[in-house]
């Protein structure tokens, strides 16, 4: 599983977003430790606050299915930059990823940019998890 061919499931998955009051179309996509791939979509409510987003999404899925590591994540928004992860999906990637350094592809209909967990997520809260190390 390659960059591009996370990306494009990230892509595909972004088609299955529900979201009739943003119109905001987001797909993710995570490579578990165990090398699946899980996907995720925007999934809104009409009471707004239950919305939950395209990361956390995914990274559910891979919980759910007895996976709490993922080794890289995609995110597709609509435009340029538009799929970088809100804060709270950070702080969950935080729990999840494998290390600081996984790479978090962030890209709209044709760029990608990449990023590390590290460098979108400064400073995390992790207290309570003492298998991460930021160092
Ligand atoms: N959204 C995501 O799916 N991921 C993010 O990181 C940011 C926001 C979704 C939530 C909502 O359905 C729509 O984009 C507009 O905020």
């Amino acid at each position: 599983m390659n960059k591009e061919e996370l990306i494009q499931i990230a892509r595909e998955a972004r088609e299955n977003a529900y979201c009739p009051y943003s119109k905001f179309m987001v797909g993710a996509a995570v490579l578990g430790e165990n090398g699946k791939v899980y996907r995720g979509c925007n999934i809104e409510n009409a009471s707004y606050g239950a919305t939950v987003c395209a990361e956390r999404t995914a990274i559910f899925s891979m919980v759910a299915d007895g996976c709490r590591k993922f080794k890289a994540l995609a995110v597709v928004g609509s435009q340029k930059e538009d799929g970088a992860p809100c804060m709270l999906c950070r702080q969950v990637m935080t729990e999840f990823c494998a290390d600081f350094d996984v790479p978090v592809y962030v890209g709209g209909p044709s760029e990608i940019y990449e990023h590390t967990i590290r460098e979108i997520c400064p400073l995390p809260f992790v207290s309570f998890n003492p298998s991460k190390d930021y160092h």
